[in-house]
C-alpha cells in the first residue's frame, strides 16, 4: 500500500469514527462522488447497507453479482427489494463463453470433485464479473462481518485492497447478530427467507446448507472442504 492511501485510509476511519453506517455511507459517498459501489448478495447485512442506502437517497452504486447458480428465495429478495424500494438492482454475470466452455470440459457440478474445480467455477461466476463491477470505482462497500469468520475478525472497517486497488468499507463489520436482526425487523426489511430456516452465511445454492445452532457461522458454506480453503476469492486480500 503506497504511503497516499494509507494516509487517505487513516484520516476515512477517523472522519467516520462514531458515526452509525447510514451517516457513514453518506460521508463516504461524498468524499468519492459518483465512485463508491455496493455489492449485494442479500444476505441480512446485505439488505441493511441496501436500506440505508435506497431509503436515504446516497449516490452509492448497487450491484449483484448473479452466479446463475443462486437459490430461488435469494432471487425472491432481490424481486422484492426492487419492489419496496423502487429500483432494480444491477446484475453482473459470468462471461459465457469462459462458461460455456469450463461447463463442457468439467460437467455442471464439477465443484464437489475438487478444489481447484470449485475456485474456477467462483472465478468465472464471481471473480472476474467483480473486477467489471468495480471497475471505475473509487470505494467498494460490503456486507462483511467480523463474527462470521475467525479471518474476518482481522480485517479493519476501512482497507486498501492490494488485488481490486480499491478502498474497501465494511460499515457493519462490528454489529452483532442481534443488532443486524432488530435492524431488519424494526424497518420492516425485506429479507431472505432462508435465514428462518437455519441458514447464516448464503451463496449458490449447491454450495450451501443450514447450520446446527452453535455451529461456526460460515460452516454451510463448501461443507465438503477444510475450514482453511472456505473463501471463494471475492475477499482475497
Ligand atoms: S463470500 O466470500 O463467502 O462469498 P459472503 O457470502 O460471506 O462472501 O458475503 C460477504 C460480502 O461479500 C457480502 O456482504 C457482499 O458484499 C459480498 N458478496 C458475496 N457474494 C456476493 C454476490 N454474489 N454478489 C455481490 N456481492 C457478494
Ligand atoms: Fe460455483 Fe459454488 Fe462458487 Fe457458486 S459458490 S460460483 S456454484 S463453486
Amino acid at each position: 500500500m503506497s504511503n497516499h492511501h494509507k494516509n487517505s485510509i487513516t484520516s476515512l476511519i477517523y472522519q467516520i469514527s462514531g458515526l452509525i453506517p447510514a451517516k457513514a455511507l453518506e460521508f463516504i459517498a461524498n468524499e468519492f462522488p459518483g465512485k463508491v459501489t455496493f455489492s449485494s448478495s442479500f444476505s441480512y447485512e446485505d439488505q441493511v447497507i441496501t436500506h440505508d442506502i435506497l431509503q436515504n437517497k446516497l449516490a452509492i452504486s448497487i450491484f449483484t453479482l448473479d452466479t446463475g447458480r443462486m437459490f430461488s428465495e435469494t432471487y425472491s429478495v432481490w424481486s422484492s427489494t426492487n419492489e419496496r424500494y423502487n429500483t432494480h438492482i444491477k446484475a453482473y454475470y459470468p462471461n459465457a463463453t469462459n462458461l460455456q466452455n469450463f461447463i463442457a470440459a468439467k460437467g455442471p457440478n464439477s465443484f464437489y470433485e475438487s478444489i481447484d474445480n470449485r475456485k474456477e467455477c467462483c472465478n468465472i461466476r464471481k471473480v472476474e464479473p467483480l473486477k467489471r463491477a468495480l471497475a471505475g470505482n473509487e470505494v467498494w462497500i460490503t456486507g462483511l462481518r467480523a463474527e462470521h469468520s475467525a479471518s474476518r475478525q482481522h480485517l479493519q472497517q476501512i482497507e486498501w485492497d492490494e488485488v481490486n486497488q480499491i478502498i474497501k468499507y465494511h460499515p457493519l463489520l462490528h454489529w452483532t447478530t442481534e443488532q443486524v436482526e432488530q435492524y431488519i425487523r424494526s424497518n420492516n426489511i425485506p429479507y431472505n427467507s432462508l435465514h428462518d430456516k437455519g441458514f447464516v452465511s448464503i451463496g449458490c445454492a449447491p454450495c450451501t446448507r443450514a447450520i446446527k445452532p452453535g455451529e461456526d457461522f460460515r460452516a454451510g458454506r463448501w461443507w465438503w472442504e477444510s475450514a482453511d480453503k472456505k473463501e471463494c476469492g471475492l475477499h482475497a486480500s
